[in-house]
């Protein structure tokens, strides 16, 4: 029986045996043979009284039968009255198919299986190989002395170098860190400052550059490569004619960068359904990342949102004047695709996929840990503060001649280390095993 409804079934049969004594009292009074106990109707008036009150009786009885029914099976009694119906089979079948699935969640989703490439530059085994060799290839830089892979080493290392800033032919030191080239192929802007919309685009960039490989010319890359005994039936098989030109170098080199991807992160098993892929500290972080606005710029499968497979939102100014003071120097010193006489950068967001293997950090390689470089992300891109420091920032804006005043959330200590946390959970299984090595 319903358990809500026992106790009323129970008063209300105490109350029908209180009725039904006062009752036969008042009968025995009311309908005995005149002058024995009381009797005061004829025997008409009797029979009468009599029927209507046994009537009444049974009237009730079966009040408190219907009652005890609808309360021990309510689901098939009393649900159906109140809860709307099940609409029969043959209505259900005249209704549309249900075609879209719920969408998916747009902040927490793994990288999409299939890589995504330009319809003019289709992939297939041989133009990898064709695109590995090259990106192996020292004879690709002007002394012959570097390749691709030896600022981004995809064979040992991260797909980058570890350096501060890179490291070009004859001892050159460049301006900028060099990013990891894995999972690049899922960027909808390449380099620091998205100067390339692709990977083909990019691909000629470090060869002409002089303090990189500094070859002077497409024409002496074109020379280089045609006068190779491999090269020239390569190109002539994978392309389906004879010719080695700048645009099939930069095409075989993209094909081969689209297998550079790392999806094997306890993230991606995360978002796959396994609850155990995360600690409850990562997933703490994972929360806070999102919570504070991380992920508004972080965005999509590849943390970016220069991103091809996610939210867009390429491109963000680096509040530098937010920055400790030791730091606003170095990080405003470059303006990336700002104006050089703008105050502050505005930078292509970075995918963060691997973040936790490619120290150091920022445009200029400038931060060396990754703590630092949440705690600067916190304060400088969600006037955040971190504990200890004061809720309150004045700051003086010299274009528009006011004074701003920021009140930022206070990150505690443990929040930055669960965001450090989940940040480590964005490394490749394959990465974080060669950095063990
Ligand atoms: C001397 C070191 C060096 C060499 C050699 C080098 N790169 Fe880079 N690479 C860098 C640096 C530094 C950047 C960032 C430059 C910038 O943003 O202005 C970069 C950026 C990139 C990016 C963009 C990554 C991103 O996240 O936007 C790709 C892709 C890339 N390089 C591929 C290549 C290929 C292909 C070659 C060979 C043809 C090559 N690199 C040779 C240092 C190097
Ligand atoms: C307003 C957009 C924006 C927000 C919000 C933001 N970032 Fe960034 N993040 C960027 C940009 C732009 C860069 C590159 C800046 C540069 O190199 O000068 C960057 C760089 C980074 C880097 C360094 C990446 C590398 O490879 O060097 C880390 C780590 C990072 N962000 C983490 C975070 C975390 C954690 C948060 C939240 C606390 C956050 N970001 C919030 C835009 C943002």
């Amino acid at each position: 029986m319903h358990a809500d409804l026992a106790p009323i079934l129970v008063i209300g049969i105490l109350v029908a045996l209180a009725a039904f004594s006062a009752l036969a009292l008042l009968v025995r009074r009311d309908l005995a043979p005149a002058g024995s106990w009381g009797g005061v109707l004829d025997g008409g008036g009797r029979w009468f009284l009599g029927a209507a009150l046994g009537l009444g009786v049974i009237a009730f009885s079966i009040k408190l039968v219907i009652l005890a029914t609808l309360a021990s099976f309510p689901s098939q009694t009393i649900a159906p009255l109140i809860e709307p119906r099940v609409l029969p089979p043959d209505d259900v079948a005249a209704q549309p198919p249900t075609a879209t699935p719920p969408p998916a969640n747009p902040t927490w989703r793994g990288l999409p299986v299939a890589v995504p490439a330009p319809i003019d530059n289709p992939s297939d085994p041989a133009k990898v190989a064709l695109g590995q060799r090259l990106f192996h290839d020292v004879n690709l830089s002007a002394d012959s002395s570097l390749s691709c892979a030896s600022c981004h080493d995809v064979t040992r290392g991260n797909g980058a170098d570890s350096r501060v800033t890179a490291l070009g032919i004859g001892g050159q030191i460049g301006s900028r860190n060099t990013p990891t080239v894995y999972n690049t192929a899922y960027q909808a802007r390449l380099f620091w400052d998205g100067r390339a919309a692709s990977l083909e685009e990019q691909a000629l960039g470090p060869i002409l550059n002089p303090i990189e490989m500094g070859l002077p010319s497409i024409r002496e890359l074109e020379r280089r490569l045609a006068a190779d005994p491999v090269y020239p039936p390569a190109f002539a098989a994978v392309f389906g004619s004879p010719g080695i030109s700048a645009m099939r170098v930069a095409q075989a080199l993209a094909a081969f960068e689209r297998t550079l991807v790392t999806d094997d992160t306890p993230y991606d098993r995360f978002v796959a359904g396994d609850e155990q892929a995360l600690s409850p500290q990562q997933q703490r972080g994972m929360w806070l990342f999102q919570d504070l606005g991380c992920a508004a710029c972080h965005s999509g499968p590849n943390f970016s949102g220069a991103s091809l497979v996610g939210p867009k939102n390429p491109y963000a100014v680096l509040r530098s004047t937010r920055l400790p003071i030791d730091q606003q120097g170095s990080l405003a010193t470059d303006k990336g695709r700002a104006a050089s006489s703008a105050r502050e950068g505005i930078w292509r967001v970075p995918s963060l996929r691997n973040v936790a293997l490619t120290a150091p950090y920022f445009h200029n390689g400038s931060v060396p840990s990754l703590e630092e470089a949440v705690k600067l992300m916190a304060q400088a891109q969600l006037a955040a503060h971190i504990e200890g420091g004061s809720r309150e920032d004045l700051w003086w804006d010299a274009d528009q001649s006011r004074l701003g005043r920021y009140v930022g959330k206070v990150l505690t200590r443990r929040d930055v280390d669960d965001l450090v946390a989940f940040l480590h959970a964005l490394s490749s299984d394959t990465l974080t095993r060669r950095a063990s090595l």
